[in-house]
Formats: C-alpha cells, sequence, structure tokens
C-alpha cells in the first residue's frame, strides 16, 4: 500500500514527459550543403537528437560520414556530372593561388550558383516534396542547415513547425539578422583586438569595410534567394512574403564558443552556440593497425589530412614529393590520409597511409604531438578540443583565414600549399616540436573549451526540446528582427534632433535679429531727436 502513491506518481510525471510533446519527436533535418565539412556538423547535430530518441528525418545531397541507424535518411544525390564538376572546381582552386580575395571570391561565385541551384532541386525532389504533401507526416520541428540558403526556411512553413537554422560558423552579419543579434561591428567584427583593450581606429576601419563588403554580398545573395523562393515554392498563395517567411527563425546554432574562441560580444538567448558538437565526449576505440601503429611510436606521432574536399590527387605531385622527402626523415610517426594507396608518395617505415580515418579518435590519443591539415573550421576545431599544436596548409576559401586565426592564437605555424618547399616545411615541424609554447597555448585553450555549463550535445538536446515544447521561441525574439536599418540605429531621433536643433537656432537667431533692429531703430530715432 505504501508503494501506491509513489506509484502514481510515477506514472503521473511519465505520462506529463510523454503530453510534454518533447519526447519521441519528429524532427526534420534539411542539409543539402555540397561541403562535406558543413554536412558533418550538421549531421552530427541530427545524430545527438536521435540518440536520445527522437525520429529525425534528413535530406541530404551528399552522402553523410556521420549517420545513425534511427536516422531516416532522403539522399538526393549529385549527377556523375555533377560530382565531376564539384571534384574539379575543388582540384582547379588547389592549384592556383587564392590569396587575392577578389579573384577567390568571384572564382567561389560560380560554385556557389551551382550549390544554390543543386539545393533548390533537392528542395523539388519528389521524394521531399512528399514530406510536405502526405499529410501522414508530421514534424514538430525543422533544422535547416545554412550556407546563404534562407530561402530554405519556407520549408518549415510548409510542414508546420519551428525551425532552428544549424549554422557551422561564428555570429556573423549573414545569420545576425535572422534572430536579430546585434552587429556590434566597432569591436566585435573581428578577433584581432588585443585582450584588455579597445579595438584600434584601424581594427575598427578594416571591420568596417568588411562588413559593407559582406553587405554587398548579402544583396546579391538575397536577390538570388528571393528568386530561389518564388522556384520552389511560389505555386502556393498561402506562403508568406519573402521577408515575411524570414522572422519566423526561432533559433540559430552557432558552431562556435565565443567565451574560448572570441570574440567577446554579446549575443541575443536564440543565439546557441554548439561549437565542437562533431567531436566525442569519449573517444571511440581506434582501428587496430592504427592503434598499434600510434601504440608502438616512441617519439610521438603526427596526424596529416588535407581535408574532405581536398584529395592528395589534387595537390601539385612535386608538391607532395616535397612533403615526402621531410616526413619519411623524421623520427616521429606519421598517418597520412591518402586516397589512392595504389600510388602513394613513397614508401617509409614511419609512414601509414590510409583512406578514411576517424580523425577526432586519432586526435585525442596521447602519442599525437602534431596535427598537418588544411585549416578547416572542423579539424582546427578538434584539434583544439583535444590540445593538440598544428601545422595549417590553407588551400582555399575560409582556410587562409581559419589559418591565421589559429597562428595569430599561438596554436601553431602556417606555410601555403601552393609554394610549399622542402626546408620551410621542415623548419616548421620542428619549430612545433621542439618548443613547448604552442603545445601548452593549445592545451590551455582546451582546457578553457571543455569548460561550459552545458556540453555542446547537450546544449543541442535542451534548446531543441524547448522550442518543441513551447512550439517556437517567439517569446525570446528580440525586436531588432522587425526593425529596418533607420530605425534600429535612432537615425530618425538624430533626424529629430537636428530638426529641433535647427529650428531652436533660427529662432533665437530671428529673435537676436529682432531685438537688435528694435534696439538700433530706437537709438536711430533718438539720434535723429
Ligand atoms: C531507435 O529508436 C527506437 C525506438 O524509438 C529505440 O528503442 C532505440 O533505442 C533507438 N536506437 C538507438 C540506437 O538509439
Ligand atoms: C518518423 O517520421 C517519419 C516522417 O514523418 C514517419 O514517416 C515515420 O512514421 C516516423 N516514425 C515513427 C516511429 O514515428
Ligand atoms: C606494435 O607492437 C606490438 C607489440 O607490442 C606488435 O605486435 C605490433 O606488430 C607492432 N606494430 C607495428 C605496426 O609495429
Ligand atoms: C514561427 O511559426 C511557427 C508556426 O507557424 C510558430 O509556432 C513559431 O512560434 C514562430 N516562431 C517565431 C520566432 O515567430
Amino acid at each position: 500500500m505504501v508503494h501506491e502513491p509513489s506509484k502514481i506518481l510515477v506514472l503521473a510525471i511519465a505520462i506529463a514527459a510523454f503530453m510534454d510533446g518533447s519526447q519521441g519527436a519528429n524532427i526534420l533535418g534539411l542539409f543539402p550543403s555540397l561541403s562535406p565539412s558543413h554536412l558533418i556538423i550538421q549531421m552530427s547535430a541530427a545524430k545527438v537528437l536521435a540518440e536520445k530518441g527522437h525520429n529525425v528525418t534528413v535530406v541530404t545531397a551528399l552522402k553523410p560520414v556521420i549517420t545513425h541507424k534511427n536516422i531516416t535518411l532522403i539522399e538526393v544525390p549529385l549527377t556523375k556530372e555533377e560530382s565531376q564538376f564539384m571534384s574539379d572546381s575543388i582540384g582547379e582552386m588547389s592549384k592556383t593561388d587564392n590569396s587575392n580575395m577578389a579573384v577567390c571570391l568571384i572564382r567561389m561565385m560560380g560554385q556557389m550558383e551551382f550549390m544554390f541551384r543543386k539545393n533548390a532541386e533537392t528542395l523539388m525532389d519528389d521524394r521531399v516534396k512528399d514530406l510536405y504533401l502526405n499529410k501522414d507526416n508530421k514534424f514538430d520541428l525543422v533544422l535547416s542547415g545554412f550556407f546563404m540558403n534562407d530561402f530554405q526556411l519556407g520549408f518549415a512553413r510548409k510542414v508546420n513547425a519551428p525551425v532552428i537554422v544549424v549554422a557551422t560558423m561564428a555570429p556573423n552579419p549573414m545569420l545576425n539578422p535572422l534572430i536579430g543579434n546585434p552587429l556590434e561591428i566597432s569591436y566585435a567584427g573581428s578577433n584581432d583586438v588585443e585582450k584588455g583593450k579597445g579595438a584600434t581606429f584601424m581594427q575598427r576601419l578594416v571591420s568596417y569595410i568588411i562588413s559593407c563588403v559582406f553587405g554587398i554580398f548579402t544583396l546579391f545573395s538575397e536577390k538570388r534567394n528571393r528568386n530561389l523562393y518564388k522556384e520552389v515554392f511560389g505555386d502556393d498563395p498561402t506562403m508568406p512574403e519573402y521577408s515575411e517567411m524570414l522572422k519566423n527563425t526561432s533559433m540559430v546554432f552557432f558552431a562556435s564558443h565565443a567565451a574560448s574562441e572570441g570574440p567577446i560580444r554579446p549575443n541575443v538567448p536564440a543565439s546557441i552556440e554548439i561549437g565542437g558538437i562533431q567531436i566525442k565526449d569519449k573517444p571511440d576505440p581506434l582501428p587496430q593497425n592504427i592503434a598499434d601503429f600510434l601504440g608502438n611510436a616512441t617519439d610521438g606521432a603526427i596526424l596529416l589530412t588535407l581535408g574532405s574536399n581536398v584529395k592528395g590527387s589534387h595537390i601539385k605531385p612535386d608538391t607532395v614529393i616535397k612533403m615526402f622527402n621531410v616526413l619519411s626523415k623524421l623520427k616521429e610517426r606519421v598517418i597520412w590520409k591518402w586516397e589512392d594507396l595504389e600510388k602513394t608518395p613513397g614508401k617509409s617505415d614511419n609512414i601509414l597511409y590510409s583512406k578514411w580515418l576517424p580523425q577526432d579518435d586519432i586526435l585525442a590519443h596521447p602519442k599525437i604531438k602534431l596535427f598537418i591539415n588544411h585549416a578547416g573550421k572542423g579539424g582546427i576545431t578538434e584539434s583544439q578540443y583535444h590540445g593538440k599544436p598544428m601545422l595549417s596548409l590553407p588551400v582555399f576559401g575560409d582556410q587562409p583565414g581559419n589559418a591565421e586565426d589559429m597562428v595569430r592564437s599561438g596554436f601553431g605555424l602556417t606555410i601555403n600549399l601552393l609554394t610549399l618547399e622542402e626546408q620551410p616545411f621542415q623548419e616548421a615541424i620542428l619549430e612545433i616540436l621542439s618548443n613547448p609554447q604552442y603545445a601548452q597555448k593549445v592545451a590551455s585553450f582546451s582546457s578553457l573549451y571543455r569548460d561550459r555549463p552545458m556540453t555542446a550535445r547537450e546544449s543541442v538536446v535542451y534548446w531543441t526540446e524547448y522550442v518543441i515544447r513551447h512550439h517556437g521561441a517567439a517569446h525570446l525574439q528580440s525586436p531588432l528582427v522587425h526593425m529596418n536599418f533607420i530605425t534600429a540605429n535612432n537615425i530618425d531621433i538624430y533626424v529629430l534632433f537636428a530638426v529641433i536643433l535647427v529650428i531652436t537656432t533660427l529662432i533665437f537667431k530671428a529673435l537676436v535679429k529682432f531685438i537688435y533692429r528694435r534696439f538700433t531703430s530706437k537709438s536711430k530715432k533718438e539720434k535723429i531727436q
């Protein structure tokens, strides 16, 4: 009898938990990005939710590396020609000099045109359209993978569910307007500001100019988004205006962690940082050959991967030979990610080539002393998490910038892959291995990065279920979402004050003139008399 009330209580709690709607919810992930590194972050978020028991359906264009058996995948793959085009254009970029930002942007425009087209086509695929046409499908939440593809947010309206944007970057002028995150470019525009100081004139000027360039870029991007929105959802008269639809974003998940990475800036409550989501809390056991190879590495080991986008065959052959000449002479062991195992750069006892590598698990291994990478955001994040110093060989896109940030933080060095020579490559490796300052800096960053009230995974679960429980997060929305440039910056109030100032000045002037005239005419009259 004593047990009965507690049993009832347990039952009541169980029912309440079931009724609150966030248990076993139906979640739709739209991740049609053509960038494998974006997909890794987005799928990692989906996987955490599947592990929590939610029914997750995901739409992708690429085959994801990360998945889960409870995730229903709808793959809309590229055709053979399209895959070839992607591979060729990335290969082309890795062979040419991309240090000129403008040239690089123009070159990327062509590729981006293709990405947006593909994104729209994916949403118009019959199996994907069925997600809203078939009334048996009910979704409690949409996760929308971000790559300047705001038109995709319309899909959430189609399935009548709140939407969270999953971004693979830190808060920035492309994403901030969706949730009214303040721009604050006078000090939060870049990470260059020295600790304990304010932003200098030059830093502010550069941030400002960069934000203007972004602004122009955004104008182009917005025009394209409007067109794609019309193309994909235009047949439905109940769909809101594009600009209205944008105001319905519940939250943005940013793949960053400002408290350790900076810049320190204000974020609205709808901005949730999930930096490091792709990193497992505990590494999985390594494949036997890698475990042995590392286990026997008495002098430590180096991991070399140039990312999922740049395949080994895209690097100039003589660059590969130069790299091999240096690496094969080291006493440290090297694990080298290499696609074509028939044609490796050369044989050496200290080098293990592998087509596929569990990068995160390898970086967690205590024998790893250095990570040579292409400065992709994902790889740098993993290395920082595990506290491993880096040598970055950036190629294109955001990589040179990521590498510079990494070097400025003191976590390692960088060399341009396109102009790589044996001697500087060797010197950089030896410097990082022998000078403890790089390892120390990145180790102390690592302890900061991991020190959070909720881990990245816990944040994803909590805030996703929060939005599901409350059917959106309209109560968290910043008023800034509904304001334009003039009202957001109080420019109309400045104008009002200016007008008042001008009018009072004019009145005052007229008054002075009037009194002066009265006075002088009086004294004239007096003189005449
Ligand atoms: C998959 O979902 C089922 C039913 O919701 C659940 O029982 C099972 O534990 C899930 N599998 C994993 C690996 O999480
Ligand atoms: C999971 O969601 C899909 C898409 O809405 C649906 O077809 C399927 O029946 C759901 N599965 C479960 C177990 O609810
Ligand atoms: C590593 O050492 C183990 C014994 O400790 C040995 O069995 C294995 O073959 C070695 N592996 C390599 C790759 O040298
Ligand atoms: C967006 O729309 C959905 C459903 O139409 C609603 O539940 C949600 O609260 C809205 N979100 C915001 C931020 O307005």
